[in-house]
């Protein structure tokens, strides 16, 4: 009976959706085959099997062109992946690729690579076979094993990857995180009083790395709404954070456009452009309700509730790539403005960068152009007196780190 054939709507789509929401680690299995040459591949089925004797088990599909040379080699080397090594993931599950190419080596007692960077190894030999549907059991006698660099693994879940980090150190884990966590919390007050005065929610939003960060989020006292949680990671690509670049050289620009794979050739890369020139006259940028049947708030609620999964991430960017976000506000007038919903301003630190981006979010339905005009001025007010309140404020990093014994996955 094939996956296909199973119970009703159970089919191969479901199975592998179902079974893709528990995370593995990641091995590559090599071996010396008998022609000489290395050969390897990305495993995620590893796992201990006996302590006494020591054994370890990998299941190899029975289409693999790699397998039948590392059971014809009779021995095998399981090497760990660090988080380090997606890259070295990539290449040895892909086919025809020239894995080795990849990463350097050396050879275990048995001869099998150990992948250099590599967490840890276990040389083994074959032990028995078994086959199980369309896959093998390999049992394999541990020979050997060390742990190489006790550095983070990789792990893989709903096709993509991550790696471990103890709860407490998530955020802490980026001291550019933490700077500007500093900067918002000089920010809190302000935003709480604009959030009261003006019955809307209000955010501060940095950038660190290829993240933007919601770092301070006030609601209005008694509207029994929960501010958005802080530390919420948000998409830096184009078309999001662009207040944050427009003020910088346009190869600055470079990355954050890769990132969303636009080209400039690109008619999004234009578009994106005038409306950083905008931003930049107008030091302010509004945007308008859209029509999405998922919107960009609901998914980033569900990341609230569920964590920064790869599923969620995916579907933040493909609706952030749809085409309304690429359709920019070119100026506010009295038919358009009833249509915003947010406004963001950007707060200047002393050296001329945009340190923090502030927003307004969830505005009232039908708003005149003067009721958005009113909200950007206050908006704008508060970013000056923060841009103010940062002026010379130096960051020491702390390198004091609370650990805590509980886990959670980040995607790296
Ligand atoms: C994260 C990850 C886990 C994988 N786990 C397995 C596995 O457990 N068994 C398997 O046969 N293939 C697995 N693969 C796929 C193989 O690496 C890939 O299909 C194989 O190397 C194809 O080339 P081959 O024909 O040279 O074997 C995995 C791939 C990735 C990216």
């Amino acid at each position: 009976m094939s996956a296909t054939e199973l119970k009703g709507d159970f089919d191969a789509r479901r199975y592998r959706n179902v079974l893709g929401h528990f995370p593995t680690g990641v091995v590559v299995i090599t071996a010396i085959a008998t022609n000489g040459e290395p050969v390897g591949m990305a495993v995620g089925s590893f796992t201990s099997v006996s302590l006494d004797p020591p054994l370890v088990a990998f299941l190899p599909d029975k289409s693999s062109s790699t397998f039948p040379k590392i059971r014809e080699a009779g021995s095998f080397c399981v090497n760990v992946l660090s988080t380090a090594q997606e890259s070295v993931c990539r290449a040895f599950a892909t086919k025809n690729a020239d894995r080795f190419s990849a990463t350097g080596w050396r050879p275990s007692e048995s001869g099998a690579p150990i992948l250099n960077g590599v967490v840890a190894w276990l040389e083994c030999s074959i032990e028995s076979t078994y086959e199980a549907g369309d896959h093998h059991i390999v049992i394999g006698a541990v020979k050997n094993l060390a742990v190489e660099n006790p550095s983070v693994p990789l792990l893989f879940f709903q096709g993509g990857y991550g790696g471990f980090a103890p709860d407490a150190l998530v955020m802490g884990a980026n001291p550019e995180l933490v700077e500007q966590i500093q900067l918002a919390d000089r920010a809190r007050d302000h935003l709480d009083m604009l959030a009261n005065d003006l019955s809307v929610a209000v955010h501060a939003v940095a950038v660190a790395g290829d993240h933007q960060y919601i770092v301070a989020s006030a609601q209005p006292q008694n509207s029994g709404k929960v501010p958005a949680r802080v530390g919420r990671r948000l998409p830096f690509q184009a078309p999001w954070g662009a207040f944050f670049l427009a003020y910088q050289e346009p190869r600055q620009r470079e990355s954050w456009y890769a990132r969303a794979r636009i080209s400039p050739s690109d008619e999004r890369f234009g578009l994106l452009e005038a409306e950083m020139s905008l931003m930049r006259e107008q030091g302010f940028a509004p945007s308008l309700r859209s029509d999405q049947p998922v919107s960009y708030e609901t998914l980033l609620e569900e990341m609230d509730n569920h964590g920064p999964t790869p599923d969620l991430e995916r579907q933040v960017v493909s609706v952030t790539e749809s085409a309304d976000y690429f359709n920019p506000l070119s100026q506010l007038n009295e038919d358009n403005a009833a249509q915003v919903e947010r406004i963001r301003v950007p707060v200047f630190a002393a050296n001329g960068h945009v340190a923090l981006v502030l927003s307004l979010s969830d505005l009232p339905d039908g708003l005149a152009l003067s009721d958005v005009h009113n909200y950007v001025e206050r908006l704008k007010s508060v970013a000056t007196a923060v841009s103010a309140s940062i002026e010379g404020h130096r960051y020491t990093p702390s390198r004091k780190n609370g650990a805590s014994q509980m886990g959670v996955v980040r995607f790296v």
